[in-house]
């Protein structure tokens, strides 16, 4: 009798070609089905290229072949063309933005996770990271912009080159760009479907970043068409998906990880945000919304646990006062450090 988690292990093993992540936690595979020593495997794939699910398929029953007592394997794939853009909301095809060498996207399916305090905190501690590297944060929530107000700079209106290019308020040494920006307490945000699209697409691309080493994009919570169209007009080199430890936002970081596999956009890991809390007090840790959380969906969606942010006052104040905690040095600034660290590996 052979075991799914066997099954698991082994496919965890396979790695999607020219990648170093594996077809589990691409999310690829969609189906394990057993019966007696007889498995059968769902593949779903979005690609052109016919090598791609040759070779999975190759690496795929051979190391399946190893299991002991295995009996027949099926591969089941269902190929898929990747998402073209250009059909969808009237954009160019997928690419890159000019200056800018990796793309990284922080998301979560629920709102309120705090997407936008560790996308600020990231922007702040890679740009801390050896070498000085340069960095820009493009707040991509035009319904809740938060970015620069994070940062301070509310206030601050970007100005246009004479080529309408608009270029992008600095804070902190990060370069950004938010709806914030462009938008008064009074104005009633209308845009909607394909206005959305092209302001998304005048932010990422019309704006003069510059040289960056990263661009990190605040996307808005949930896994709808805003956050598609985003992930397919531009080449995102990985994905950092936020959750709390809260069976809720555990469900909805689940949806948002497909939605990455869907467009073929690696995920570099979970952060566990509001993980426990530190008491200001004594530096006792709470964990208020339970432990292991974010651990078991980690392991779930096959990537690893990035880092455990804990909640405290100084976040949400350092958020408040334009100050992100990750230019200090506490506890939670090293932290953010840490997940800093493991982004720039990773990408
Ligand atoms: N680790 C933390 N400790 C304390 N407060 C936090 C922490 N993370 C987030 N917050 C606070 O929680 C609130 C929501 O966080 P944030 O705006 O980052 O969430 P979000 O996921 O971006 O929300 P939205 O879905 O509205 O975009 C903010 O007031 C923020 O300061
Ligand atoms: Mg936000």
């Amino acid at each position: 009798m052979i075991d799914e988690t066997a099954v698991r292990e082994v496919l965890a093993r396979v790695s999607y070609p020219g990648f170093s992540r594996d077809i589990l936690s691409f999310g690829l595979v969609k189906e394990i089905a057993i019966d007696g020593d007889d498995v059968r495997v769902k593949v779903e794939i979005a690609t052109r290229d016919p090598a791609v699910p040759q070779q999975i398929y190759t690496d795929a029953q051979a190391a399946l072949a190893k299991l002991e007592g295995i009996g027949e394997v099926k591969l089941d794939f269902d190929i898929k063309d990747p998402p073209d853009a250009g059909a969808a909301g009237g954009a160019v095809g997928k690419s890159s933005i000019p200056g800018v060498k990796k793309v990284v996207a922080v998301a979560s399916g629920k709102g309120g996770v705090g997407k936008s305090t560790v996308a600020a905190n990231l922007a702040v501690a890679l740009s801390k990271l050896e070498g000085s590297p340069a960095v820009g944060l493009c707040d991509c929530d035009l319904y809740g912009p938060s970015v620069a107000l994070m940062f301070g700079r509310d206030d601050a209106r970007p100005m246009a080159t004479e080529q309408n290019e608009i270029i992008p308020i600095e804070a902190h040494g990060i370069k950004l760009m938010s709806m914030g920006f462009l938008l008064d307490d009074s104005s009633p945000v209308i845009v909607r479907g394909p206005l959305a699209t092209r302001y998304t697409q005048q932010f990422l691309r019309g704006c003069t970043w510059g040289e960056l080493d990263y661009l990190v994009l605040d996307l808005p919570p949930g896994t709808g068409d805003i956050q598609l169209t985003i992930v397919q007009t531009v080449a995102v080199d990985g994905a950092v998906v936020v959750t709390t430890p809260q069976e809720m936002a555990l469900i909805d970081a689940r949806k948002a990880a497909s939605m990455f596999a869907k467009v073929n956009v690696p995920i570099v890991g979970v952060v566990e945000n509001m993980s426990y809390f530190l008491s200001p007090s004594d530096g006792e840790r709470y964990p208020i919304f339970g432990e292991g959380g974010g651990q078991a969906e980690a392991e779930r969606l096959g990537v690893p646990l990035l880092g455990q942010i804990p909640i405290e006052m100084a976040t949400r104040e350092a958020g408040d006062n334009g100050r992100p905690v990750a230019l200090g040095d506490g506890e939670t600034a090293a932290a953010f450090s840490d997940l800093a660290g493991q982004v720039a590996k990773f990408l």
